[in-house]
Order: structure tokens, then C-alpha cells, then sequence
């Protein structure tokens, strides 16, 4: 059967700060999904990672359907009206348009979504993180798809063997998409080069070369391209079928133990170790550290399995002990050279504002 996978998320209010929406909030998107999506959808599933709530969802109206896209926002607008009466913090942040029209991209909520023939077992896995940036997942599906050190099937199975090709968004175009894609082994340091600059450079889909299928989807918006000025990290979801033809699950997950350094934390302006966290994790230190979760679920005939929390078994304890520690170094130097994030990626103004003002009153010293 063919269905399409869709994730939309957003951040439309929260508790105690930006750190997680209230159980009202969540089961009010949960609810008008729930009795609009009835005609439309195959199934559901609604989950929150620090600030943001996701809403899953199988049907067969292929990707960029506006009648999903609006069941998505409007589920939003129910929310924004919770966290208002709530009092929650950033009610509706993430909502920059007044009305909606034809689709989410480039009003403010992320989205990915993949159409496929499902196969007979389709185990596949949403990851969201929170107080980052789409350019987040660059490394860890690099390495996942392409480096044996951590994809083993490259060298083991020949299901894999023949490579995946990427297609790269340069997402500091704003007229349009522009993408490049990019066949590895082959390509591997062209790859390399362009997704060494996340800020610049985002993955926005894998396939496979044996079969042509796609494997991975990322959430590829830049809100403050959208909105012209700072109004959240983007916050980026993905989707990722695992196993036979595409990594295993296992091999997917193995490059988040790196606990790589992402940009975002507090004020989206800081350089942070990704900490890799449980289903719901919220936000705390240094309205931080950039998370990540992973569910793992099957679907059959559009219907989900139960979903598993892939960062919650014991290994990742150890992990998050080494995100905590590589943030705190980092974090020990403040704001001073690389501990914050480069000048055009401040998503707060006064930096460049104080520095247009202290240039006036530089002076050239005269020769002697
Ligand atoms: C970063 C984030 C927070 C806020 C900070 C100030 O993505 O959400 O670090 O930037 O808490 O928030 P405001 O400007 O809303 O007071
Ligand atoms: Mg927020
Ligand atoms: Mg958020």
C-alpha cells in the first residue's frame, strides 16, 4: 500500500518559559486532530520535545496535501487558544501568519513527509529536537548513511552496499529551493565540504541507489528567513526508514553518541553538545542543552505500531552524561570565540547593534 508520512510541529506556547507545553496544550492539538483528521487521516500520533509538539500522521493524500497541512494548522491555532487562557509563554510563536494558506512551509511550523510503498515490516524513526536547527541532523545522517565506521551494512550487506544519494537544501537562499544532490561514495567529501557549514548547507532528503526509495526527510525551514527576524530556533524533525535496504535502526542511532556540537541553546546564539533524551524531555540548563528524541515505530497499512523510546534504554545515560560535560566546557567560556555562535547566526540583534554603534567611535591613529 502506498501512504505518505507526514510530521508537522510547532511551538505555539509554554510552561515555566520555553521549555515544555502544558498537558492542555498537547491534548488540545491532540483533539482536533483527533475529530478533523477522522475523514482524512489513517492514523496519529502526537508527541512533545522540549517547546514543541509533533503531530505523526498517516494518509494517502501524498506530501504537501493542503488538506493535511491545514488540519495541522488549525490543530496549532486550537492550542494557541489554550496556551492563551493558560497564560503559557510564546502563545503561538510559531504561527507568523494570520491565515492560513495552501501549506505550512514558510508560515512558521516545520514539516517532513515521505510517500512511499510501504514494505511488508516498515519500521522507520521520528526524530525532533528542540533549541537547534535543521543543520543539526547533518552529522549524525551523514555518518549513519555513509561512514561505515558507524554504518557497518556498508561493508557487510550488499543490500547497501551500491551508496545513498543526498539532497542538499542551501537554505540561506530564500527565493526558492535551491538543492544539490549528491551521489556517495562517489561524492562523499563534495558532501563533506557543503554539510560542514549546518547553518548553510541542511540535508533535506536521502535515498536509496539500489532501489530509488527514500529513506530520510528532514524539516529544511529557517524561521528567522521567513519572519525577517529572530523568532525561535527551527527546531527540526526527521523521518528515517531503517533496516534491509536502508540502514538498521541501530546504526541510525549509533552517530548521536557522539554528542556533536550543534548551534542553538540559549537565545539560539551558542555552541551545544546535541544531548540525545527521552520522549517528552523538556528544557532547563541555559535554556538548554539542544535535545534530540527518537521514536521508533512500524507502520502497516497506515497503521502505527506503539512507539518506542530509543534514546531511553541505559546505554544513552552515559551519553547524556557526556552532552552534559561537553556543553559545560564549552559553556564555561561564556560568549567568548567559538562558545557562541558566529555573527550572522545571533538570532538576538543587540551584538551587531552595540558593535554599529562602537564603530562610530573607532579613529584611525595617525602615522607619527
Ligand atoms: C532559544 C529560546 C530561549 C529564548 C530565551 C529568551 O531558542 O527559546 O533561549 O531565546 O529564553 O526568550 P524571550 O526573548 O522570549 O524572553
Ligand atoms: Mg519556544
Ligand atoms: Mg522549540
Amino acid at each position: 500500500m502506498k501512504i505518505t508520512l507526514s510530521v508537522i510541529k510547532a511551538d505555539v506556547g509554554s510552561v515555566g518559559g520555553h521549555e515544555t507545553p502544558s498537558k492542555e496544550l498537547v491534548i488540545a492539538i491532540e483533539n482536533h486532530v483527533k475529530t478533523e483528521g477522522k475523514r482524512l487521516l489513517i492514523d496519529y500520533k502526537i508527541f512533545h520535545t522540549g517547546d514543541d509538539t509533533a503531530i505523526l500522521m498517516t494518509h494517502t493524500q501524498g506530501v504537501d496535501s493542503q488538506d493535511i497541512h491545514k488540519l495541522a494548522w488549525d490543530a496549532f491555532v486550537a492550542g494557541t487558544a489554550v496556551a492563551k487562557e493558560q497564560g503559557l509563554y510564546g502563545a503561538g510563536q510559531d504561527l507568523l501568519k494570520d491565515a492560513f494558506s495552501g501549506n505550512v512551509r514558510g508560515m512558521g511550523p516545520g514539516s517532513c513527509e515521505m510517500e512511499f510503498e510501504e514494505r511488508p515490516a516498515e519500521p522507520f524513526i521520528l526524530f525532533a529536537a528542540d533549541k537547534t536547527d535543521p543543520g543539526a541532523f547533518n552529522y549524525p545522517l551523514y555518518r549513519g548513511f555513509a561512514d561505515p565506521f558507524h554504518n557497518a551494512g556498508l561493508l557487510l550487506s550488499s543490500d547497501i552496499a551500491k551508496g545513498f544519494e543526498f539532497t542538499v537544501m542551501d537554505v540561506n537562499y530564500t527565493e526558492g529551493d535551491r538543492i544539490i544532490k549528491l551521489n556517495v561514495p562517489e561524492e562523499a567529501y563534495d558532501l563533506a565540504v557543503l554539510l560542514r557549514d549546518p547553518e548553510h548547507y541542511v540535508i533535506e532528503s536521502i535515498k536509496s541507489r539500489d532501489t530509488g526509495e527514500q529513506a530520510a526527510a528532514v524539516s529544511t525551514s529557517r524561521l528567522h528567513n521567513i519572519a525577517g527576524k529572530y523568532t525561535g530556533k527551527d527546531d527540526p524533525v526527521a523521518l528515517v526508514r531503517s533496516q534491509k535496504q536502508f540502514p538498521s535502526t541501530g546504526e541510525i542511532l549509533s552517530p548521536y553518541a557522539t554528542a556533536h556540537y550543534v548551534v542553538g541553546d540559549n537565545r539560539g546564539s551558542h555552541v551545544v553538545a546535541l544531548m540525545p533524551c527521552k520522549l517528552g524531555a523538556m528544557i532547563s540548563f541555559f535554556d538548554g542543552p539542544a535535545i534530540v528524541t527518537a521514536a521508533g515505530i512500524c507502520v502497516h497499512n497506515g497503521k502505527f505500531t506503539e512507539a518506542i523510546d530509543l534514546f531511553e534504554q541505559p546505554f544513552w545515560d552515559m551519553i547524556r552524561m557526556k552532552a552534559s560535560e561537553k556543553t559545560y566546557a564549552i559553556r564555561e567560556q561564556g560568549f567568548f570565540g567559538a562558545a557562541m555562535a558566529p555573527m550572522e547566526e545571533l538570532e538576538y540583534t543587540g551584538v551587531v547593534e552595540r558593535i554599529a554603534q562602537l564603530d562610530k567611535k573607532f579613529s584611525l591613529r595617525k602615522k607619527s
